[in-house]
């Protein structure tokens, strides 16, 4: 097979004329920090996921700290979630002093097995963090039945879930807190960027204020016409807060989700085709129960081959490739923080060695699709 000339990435943001249009008006405009656009970028959240409060971050990660400050979350609590999560989760839960419990995953979805947390609930269990893995939601009549049972928090990981449903809701439509990233990978993308939603006015504005310094009004409120430059701070906050032309981009791209989504899921399907039946490859599987799946990623668990050199025989045929994600429990700082409370997780550690991410972007091609399934039986056969 004849090995193409340019680089295929693993991914690639899609940005077009509405995107360009819409950040050059912004940058002409005369305010390019937080203001009207992420007010219009929340609202249009807030109609997407059906939540009554969006407050749009720099980056999801942000989001995460901001949101377990604001519940108190800290010294002596525990907080579920599957350590198949991207680290910077269990980074934001260690530097509120609190601990990560692992709870293992289903083999075939890569998302937390709902059937295995409450044995995992304990005295100082403060909030459950499950990850929409991969765009597939996770399984949350169970999730939110143990969290009402036990009068924990859920904080929904929705970082790979613009476009994910579950039994008709989207993701970040329960009324707890959820946060999606619009790191350039993702569904859709502000360059780097993050939203919350919730329904929660008080937790809202304690969010509002970590935030941004902790300082009581928006900058576009304080420096517009007849407004008090001054301000007072009850509480110390963060610089968290997304500049307005980067909701621009936000706001471009909200208006092609669903084109980006189907031509994912169009591609997810080619490969899902192409694949199946080839002996030492899991293709990823799907939920049972009702859903949308945003095909964030296509992950596919190689068995035939040694994962380095699957990697390597990728990088020949001119192909990039993700990891998603080393299992945050093999980390060293958790393995040695947390030495007391990792238990066995074996569908997590089944997983975390044959795991690789394909490309999949919304400007893929289908021929590119069927390069990368042709490269991948030749490596499967010749090793
Ligand atoms: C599952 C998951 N959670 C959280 C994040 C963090 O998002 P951000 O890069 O916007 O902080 C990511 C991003 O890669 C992710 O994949």
């Amino acid at each position: 097979m004849k090995v193409r000339k340019d680089f295929l990435p693993f991914s690639r943001p899609s940005i077009g004329k509405s995107e360009i249009n819409k950040v050059t008006s912004c940058l002409k405009s005369g305010w390019i920090t937080t203001g009207g656009l992420c007010r219009e970028f929340e609202e249009k959240f807030c109609q997407l996921t059906g939540s009554q409060q969006a407050i749009s971050l720099n980056s999801a990660t942000a989001g995460m700290h901001i949101t377990l400050s604001a519940l108190n979350i800290g010294e002596g609590d525990e907080i579920i979630t599957p350590s198949m999560t991207f680290a910077s989760t269990i980074n934001m839960i260690a530097l509120r002093g609190a601990t990560p419990v692992f709870v293992d995953i289903d083999y075939g979805t890569l998302n937390m097995n709902a059937d295995l947390i409450e044995e995992k609930i304990s005295r100082r269990t403060k909030a459950i963090i499950p990850v929409h893995f991969a765009g597939a939601p996770a399984d949350m009549d169970k999730i939110n039945e143990l969290a009402r049972k036990y009068k924990l928090t859920v904080i929904e990981d929705a970082a790979h879930a613009v476009g994910t449903y579950y039994k008709g809701i989207h993701a970040g439509g329960f009324g707890h807190p959820a946060i999606f990233s619009f790191h350039p990978i993702k569904n859709i993308t502000t360059g780097e960027g993050g939203m919350i939603t919730l329904n929660d006015a008080g937790l809202e504005k304690k969010l509002r204020l970590l935030r941004f310094h902790g300082i009581e009004r928006d900058a576009w409120k304080r420096y517009g016409k007849g407004g008090n430059p001054s301000y007072d701070i009850a509480e110390p906050g963060y610089k968290y807060n997304m500049p307005d032309v980067l909701a621009a981009l936000g706001l471009a791209q909200m208006e092609r989700w669903q084109e980006f989504n189907l031509q994912r899921t169009r591609l997810a399907g080619i490969y899902s085709e192409e694949l199946n039946g080839l002996s030492g490859i899991d293709l990823p599987e799907v939920p049972e129960y009702d859903h949308v799946h945003a095909w964030h990623l296509f992950v596919i668990k190689v068995l035939a081959v040694n994962r380095d050199q699957f990697m390597n025989r990728l990088s020949d045929y001119n192909i990039g490739y993700g990891l998603h994600f080393p299992a945050t429990h093999t980390l060293k700082y958790v393995r040695e923080k947390y030495s007391q409370t990792i238990g066995p997780l074996p569908q997590t550690e089944r997983a975390a060695q044959k795991i690789i991410s394909l490309p999949l972007f919304p400007d893929m091609r289908e021929q590119e699709v069927n390069y990368v399934c042709k490269a991948i039986k030749e490596i499967i056969k010749n090793g």
